[in-house]
């Protein structure tokens, strides 16, 4: 458990520097058991995730090591291909293996990733786009054992633009002698790294970012170094926090271009911000403003995993704002967080509707990793003292020293670690 104290309605004002992207780091780490030999990571954020993902690789006979933030994988004596049960459940996307493994083994065993806090999130896309690439796939209870039967050109189509299920065709693909035509993928900048990283290994990947992918693939992958992108996701919850308490902010090494639908609802709430290369600039006025219509889509949309913490905006500003989810069922698990914290939050469906008002300080819970940081903005915003009991050390999980960082330009957060 580790519970955060907030002493809100502070300011923040200074300088921060974004972390490395946890989506882009956690599937460069499964490409790096493609190699023969070692992969070297640059700007891997130190978090829970990363930490749990190579645990899984050096269960799997990878030997890893880290420095500050780079991180290098030796796949050299990859020695297994099952993925321990205890270890997949630690985290989701550790989906992205079975790919990998399939790639640099042939065979690969996880054990489904089954429901999280935010929804079901199904594995059948992945699957079907296995089984079109010559993959047989065996299920028993949460069991599954994949094992390529035909090494073969192959053009498959997702129904949905899936994240994971682009990255574990991309992974898989990279391995094969074989060309592989992806319909329908996602556009997310993760995929862009994953395939920058790929082709560095010695694959030759294009169209990268748009909906058709191609691969062609080799059966000899080398190691190679690439420095992971900037988080978008945790650079837009720094401005949030600036945002929320009426602060100023300026974040550097933000590939500001991936930002573009946080920082319009930003402009939206009333913030000035003003960007160049490499940086953003934010002043937020006294009191933000409703942001009117918000829809998560896949991207360029808006990110789903910034639903949470614009809601908090939402909640605080003055004005309503309307929250649509379209990714996932069940992600408005902070709102009855909120709703003990004086917000007026009704939802019906996949709609939020919010009415922004003052919040005050109050006793809530982090349920996930987005909702957590909702919630801790959400004492940044509000009048008085806030306690947010974190049981499953969620919001670790993905932002790295976020208490530090924000006490660094004003906040007042108190972190207590209980085992
Ligand atoms: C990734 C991100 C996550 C982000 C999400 C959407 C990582 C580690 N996680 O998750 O932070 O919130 O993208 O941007 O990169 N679906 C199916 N069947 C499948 C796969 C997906 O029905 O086989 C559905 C999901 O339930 C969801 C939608 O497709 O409704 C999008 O999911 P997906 O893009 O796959 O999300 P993840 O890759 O799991």
């Amino acid at each position: 458990m580790t519970i955060y104290e907030i002493e809100g309605g502070k300011p923040m004002a200074g300088e921060l520097t974004a972390q490395g992207a946890k989506n882009s780091a956690l599937v460069l780490l499964s490409a790096a058991l493609l190699a023969k030999d070692v992969t070297v990571l640059k700007n891997c954020p130190e978090i829970r995730d990363v930490a749990a993902q190579l645990e899984i690789l050096q269960s799997l006979g990878c030997v890893c090591s880290r420095e500050g933030s780079t991180v290098a994988v030796d796949a050299t004596g990859v020695s297994s291909t099952e993925v321990p049960q205890e270890l997949m459940r630690q985290m989701r996307s550790s989906v992205t293996l079975l790919g990998a493994l399939l790639g640099r083994c042939g065979t690969g065993s996880i054990h489904t990733p089954g429901g999280c806090a935010i929804g079901a999130r199904p594995i059948d896309y992945h699957l079907q786009a296995f089984a079109d690439m010559g993959v047989v796939i065996e299920k028993e209870g949460d069991h599954l054992s994949a094992a390529m039967r035909q090494r073969k050109d192959s053009i498959v189509m997702l129904p949905f633009p899936s994240v994971g299920a682009t990255e574990n065709v991309m992974l898989l693909a990279a391995r094969l002698p074989c060309t592989t035509v992806l319909s329908g993928a996602a556009r997310e900048p993760e995929i862009v790294d994953l395939a920058k990283l790929l082709n560095q290994m010695g694959a030759v990947v294009m169209g990268a970012g748009t909906d058709t992918v191609t691969v062609r693939g080799s059966n000899c992958l080398n190691g190679a170094q690439h420095t992971v992108l900037p988080d978008r996701i945790a650079a837009a919850t720094d401005l949030c926090a600036a945002a929320v308490t009426g602060g100023s902010l300026t974040l550097r090494s933000v590939a500001v271009r991936h930002m573009g639908a946080a920082i319009e609802a930003l402009i939206r709430s009333g913030c000035e911000i003003r960007s160049e290369e490499g940086a953003v600039f934010l002043k937020a006025p006294k009191r933000l403003s409703g942001m009117g219509i918000l829809r998560t889509m896949p991207y360029p949309g808006f990110p789903t995993d910034l639903q949470a913490p614009f809601v908090t905006l939402a909640a605080t500003a003055e004005g309503d704002s309307v929250m649509v989810e379209n990714m996932f069922e069940n992600r408005y698990q902070h709102v009855p967080q909120l709703h003990r914290m004086g917000a007026d939050i009704s939802v019906s469906g996949r709609v939020a509707l919010v009415r922004g008002r003052p919040l005050h300080g109050g006793q809530v819970e982090a349920e996930d990793l987005r909702g957590g940081a909702a919630l801790l903005l959400a004492g940044l915003g509000a009048e008085g003292n806030t306690k947010v009991h974190d049981a499953q050390h969620c919001i670790e999980r993905g932002y790295e020293r976020i208490t530090e960082r924000w006490n660094s330009i004003g906040a007042s957060i108190r972190v207590q670690s209980l085992a």
